[in-house]
């Protein structure tokens, strides 16, 4: 049974131009797409950013893979019909439960060059330099991706040439690309010219439009190395030579033993209770939402949210206050954890939670008043979000990032794919915001090899120790409280994963001191916030929310956000 709803379609002009032909022997039309928001199946579902990649992935489940090998497939078709976050040059994480009880964290974060150093982006005065954090060589730490897949593939079933070949053929035949990507490539050509050494495809004379053909030849050789010689081919050889050529050109400080080196690392997912019936997994250290999480699910815990309902005074003044303390721990405490000691244990723990709760006045906004304030640019916040689940009972949650749109903006000559610009994720300086106007402190500080500080949030929840819900999303700092808003919707308000991905969310990050709003949030609510104290600023979009339900009769539900082109494939 497949029930499906499809949402405006965008039919491409491409689609009556060019012959329908079939990737990878699956089924495939790159030139005729449109965004499918909700689908209900039995045998597998899965949801990503681009209707491109989750058709990928279905079909890959279809013909025989799992949903951790539809995970991979869709991860690299990503790095090529969605190169604004999509990537193999950026890094991210993952967490799955597998039928057999077993749970997964793979952490594929970008770590810092050896060459980097704490006070690598302050100028002789001491003033932090974000235009060197946050664009171009040096903006990149030595990207995790592909270490990821192949930490990965150990759980995958088919042979990983049939999980990467679509990803090959869309980058090496070509694709329409859609309106929204013509818009943001349309949107990054400055920056484009700005960062590159040698002229990126995706600079063009004239604008980008719905439907151009996107042919990636150079990125499509970068796969197939990786295809024939597995992670080697992007960590050793010439993918690496490309790399460390282009930082030598571009002044970037990442060396081929910087690459050579990097490994992902398997962790022990964080796995809390939540009242009687959930069970909630998520991704440790250095994801921020592996404390944020429990910190801010358990200071809810005994509230009495479900008689407050859905975006009440009562329940967003709780929501906020709680995400104020949990941001407020994040910027003193967290970081990398193989480089600081991290109190997790204390953060997460009920007498803490207990303590912090006492700060919680139920008539009254908190105040974050102690530190300047930091600000937010909501256009960057780039990562992307996928979910799968088949119908062995397999749950893959991924997250995965080049940071801001497009990354460092600076494209690898010759290799053809995108660096990230993570090294904004560490706290270059004390106090200073990054571009999501998190401040941090020493625990996030840049040391060589170290890992910075993600606010990505990839989880799964069971309900009766059974999968119930597969989660995540982008948004820079907004993950987290994201991710949170949507248990909590559906949990407690009882929400359908619908509603609860596709109704205003709101945001609060301790610094600063300010209630963001998606438009749409209700006006009333927003006046009696208002007079509690709050401050209150509409902004635009927040994340774009994947979720996947499983019903106790075994039906899937999977649900693309409303927000942008995301898709949600089924059988
Ligand atoms: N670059 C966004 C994050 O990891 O939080």
């Amino acid at each position: 049974m497949i029930q499906k709803t499809t949402s405006k379609a965008f039919v491409l002009l491409a689609a009556i131009i060019f012959p329908f032909f079939s990737i990878a022997q699956i089924n495939i039309n790159p030139y005729a797409y449109s965004p499918q928001k909700k689908v209900e199946c039995t045998k597998g579902a899965v949801v990503s950013a681009h209707p491109l990649a989750s058709k990928v992935g279905v079909e890959i489940m279809k013909k025989g893979g799992n949903a951790m090998d539809a995970a991979i497939a869709m991860q690299l078709a990503l790095a090529v019909v969605y190169p604004g976050a999509g990537n193999i040059g950026g890094g991210g994480f993952t967490v799955a439960r597998l039928a057999n009880g077993k749970n997964l964290a793979i952490d594929f974060r970008e770590k810092a060059p050896d060459n980097a150093s704490r006070n690598m982006y302050l100028n002789q005065k001491g003033d932090a330099q974000l235009e060197l954090s946050q664009n171009g060589h040096l903006s990149s730490g030595v990207p995790g991706t592909v270490a990821g897949i192949f930490t990965e593939l150990k759980y995958a079933r088919l042979p990983f040439r049939k999980l990467i070949q679509p990803a090959i053929d869309l980058a090496e035949d070509g694709f329409a690309i859609s309106e929204a990507e013509a818009r943001n490539l349309n949107a990054a050509q400055a920056s484009f010219k700005k960062y590159n050494t040698m002229t990126p495809l995706f600079i063009k004379s004239t604008a980008w439009k719905a439907g151009d053909t996107l042919i990636q030849k150079d990125l499509a050789k970068t796969l197939k190395l990786i295809r024939d010689d597995g992670a080697k081919g992007f960590y050793e050889g010439e993918t690496a030579d490309l790399i460390v050529a282009e930082m030598k050109r571009g002044n970037g400080i990442m060396t081929l033993d910087d690459l050579k080196n990097y490994t992902a690392k398997e962790r022990e997912a964080v796995v809390f209770p939540y009242k009687s019936d959930y069970t909630i997994i998520t991704m440790p250290l250095p994801a921020s939402g592996g404390v944020l999480l429990p910190q801010m699910m358990r200071m809810v815990e005994d509230q009495p949210l479900k008689r407050y309902g859905f975006e009440t005074k009562e329940s967003v003044h709780l929501m906020v206050e709680v995400e104020r303390l949990a941001y407020a721990d994040r910027a003193k405490f967290l970081g990398d954890k193989d480089f600081v000691k991290v109190p997790v244990k204390l953060l997460t723990s009920y007498p803490y939670i207990i303590q912090r709760m006492k700060l919680y006045d139920l008539e009254k906004a908190g105040n974050s008043k102690d530190i300047q304030a930091g600000h937010i640019l909501p256009e960057s916040e780039e990562t992307t979000h996928l979910n799968t689940y088949d119908k062995e009972g397999n749950a893959v949650s991924i997250t995965t990032t080049l940071n801001g749109e497009y990354g460092s903006s600076t494209v690898v000559g010759g290799a053809g794919f995108l660096l990230n610009n993570e090294m904004d994720d560490f706290s270059i300086k004390p106090g200073v915001p990054n571009m999501y106007g998190a401040v941090g402190g020493e625990a996030n500080a840049i040391a060589p090899g170290k890992r910075m500080l993600s606010s990505m949030t990839p989880t799964i929840v069971l309900k009766d120790n059974k999968p119930f819900l597969v989660v995540g999303t982008p948004g820079g700092t907004t993950i987290t409280t994201s991710v949170f808003q949507t248990l909590i919707d559906i949990i407690e308000f009882g929400m359908s994963p619908e509603d609860a991905v596709n109704k205003p969310k709101f945001h609060h990050q301790w610094l600063p001191d300010v209630i963001f709003v998606e438009k749409g949030f209700p006006s009333d609510v927003k006046e009696e916030l208002i007079k509690m104290g709050y401050k209150i600023m509409e902004r635009e979009a927040i994340g774009r929310t994947e979720v996947i339900q499983i019903m106790p009769d075994g039906k899937i539900i999977a649900v693309g956000d409303r927000r942008g082109e995301d898709t949600a494939e089924g059988y």
